[in-house]
């Protein structure tokens, strides 16, 4: 009986696994398939799509289409038209597997033009209509929208409302026209329901995982030229002190209950730079007097920059395990980043938790693909 009772144990033990694995197998690819995205800064000089290395990619998005702030139309001029039309046809041509989207938006377009195009059933309606028209001409796959950010509880409400009624859209312009859906995913805060500034808010997380295809989590930009009275680790993994790293974020979008499944981590291919007050004291949170090196007085280098910066001035490379970030130190000047070896803890990382996949702000940014491809092939090991 014991006998029986455990060959019969066995027995459906395979019998599951077969099954479980059989499941695995037959799933779409499409489905299991890493995300591995990067965004395209349009305005990039001297870096166009076919310099893009599309073989590390799966999703590439053109940063950034903008809607008019009275209509919330896009009205899309001559020589950017020519750009998308560039833009799709050559990535298509490199790489057919890739999916491709537009991103509505950024940094710089700033929170209130969204704000009003949320507020009212009729501006989101024309945003909406214009939006899919504008990725069926241009043969887009898919539409991001980079709200930086909404603002208010009402905002938060508001983006419910719109991702719910774009879907709605989306799904029946699939069904009239008989093609796939277009995609749909949104860049968000690093965190899901602790905002540094302004009141409290959380994202609409029920709306957010029934309407995007995904979300893109910017787990970056924690410290920078906004503060210069100290370094700091932009894009931290960890911090014991504080809630401001990627492994909070992260944790926040979990617990508001959207699927990992749906989750992207977000990494940056650019450092933020410091000019230390005393160069004797250079750790992470050491004082600094004003932002560091890079245009415009961003204090923001590439990682080909910061690459360059190490080798020109033969800089001090430290590794802080504690946060999962590296810094450069020359003088009175540091600067902070990611490299080949915090990308693959946090890819390491990523992977525990059962996350989709990564993506990267900005393609450009990188030193001869090196952290691209260390990100590709980990996830694909
Ligand atoms: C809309 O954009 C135009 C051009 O950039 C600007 O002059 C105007 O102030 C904006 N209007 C609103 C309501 O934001
Ligand atoms: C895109 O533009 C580049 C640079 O202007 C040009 O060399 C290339 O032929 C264009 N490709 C397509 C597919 O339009
Ligand atoms: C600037 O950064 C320091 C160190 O991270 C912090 O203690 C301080 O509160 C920040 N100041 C502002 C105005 O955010
Ligand atoms: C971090 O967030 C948790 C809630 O998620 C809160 O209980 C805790 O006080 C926060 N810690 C700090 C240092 O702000």
């Amino acid at each position: 009986m014991a006998t029986e009772h455990k060959t019969f144990t066995l027995f459906t033990f395979l019998t599951v696994l077969l099954v479980g694995l059989t499941s695995v197998m037959a799933r779409p690819s499409y489905d299991n398939e890493a995300m591995k995205g990067a965004y395209f800064p349009s305005w990039a000089q001297n870096f166009t799509p076919s310099s893009i290395k599309t073989e590390l990619f799966t999703h590439i998005y053109y940063a950034f289409l903008t809607p008019n702030n009275i209509t919330f139309k896009f009205n899309i001029e001559h020589s950017e038209a020519i750009q998308l039309v560039n833009f799709t046809s050559t990535l298509r041509e490199k790489n057919p597997s890739v999916k491709i989207l537009f991103s509505v938006g950024g940094a710089a377009e700033g929170p209130v033009l969204f704000s009003r195009m949320a507020s009212s059933p009729s501006s989101r309606m024309s945003f909406i209509f214009s939006s899919i028209e504008v990725a069926r001409k241009f043969r887009f796959d898919g539409i991001d929208l980079d709200w930086e950010f909404p603002q208010t509880p009402g905002d938060m409400v508001n983006l419910a409302h719109l991702l719910h009624e774009w879907r709605l859209e989306v799904q029946k312009e699939a069904e009239s026209t008989s093609r796939p859906p277009l995609l749909l995913s949104a860049a968000v805060y690093y965190s899901a329901d602790t905002f540094l500034s302004g009141p409290e808010r959380a994202y609409p997380s029920v709306s957010v995982s029934k309407n995007l295809d995904w979300i893109n989590v910017m787990n970056y930009d924690y410290y920078g030229a906004w503060n210069t009275t100290a370094t700091g680790a932009q894009a931290a993994l960890f911090d014991p002190e504080s809630n401001l790293s990627t492994s909070y974020g992260l944790g926040s979008w979990i617990r508001a209950g959207v699927p990992r499944s749906k989750l992207i981590m977000g990494l940056p291919l650019y450092g933020r730079t410091w000019q230390l007050k005393d160069p004797m004291s250079h750790g992470i949170g050491a004082p600094a007097i004003d932002v560091g090196p890079g245009p415009d007085r961003t204090g923001v280098l590439t990682f080909a920059e910061v690459v360059e910066f190490n080798r020109e001035r033969k800089a001090k490379r430290v590794y802080d395990m504690a946060t999962v970030s590296v810094y450069s130190v020359t003088g009175d000047l540091w600067v902070g980043y990611d490299d080949p070896k915090t990308v693959t803890v946090k890819i390491g990382y990523a992977r525990n938790l059962g996350l989709r996949g990564y993506f990267f702000w900005a393609v450009n940014g990188d030193y001869k693909w090196k952290i691209s491809k260390t990100a590709s092939k980990l996830w694909s090991l």
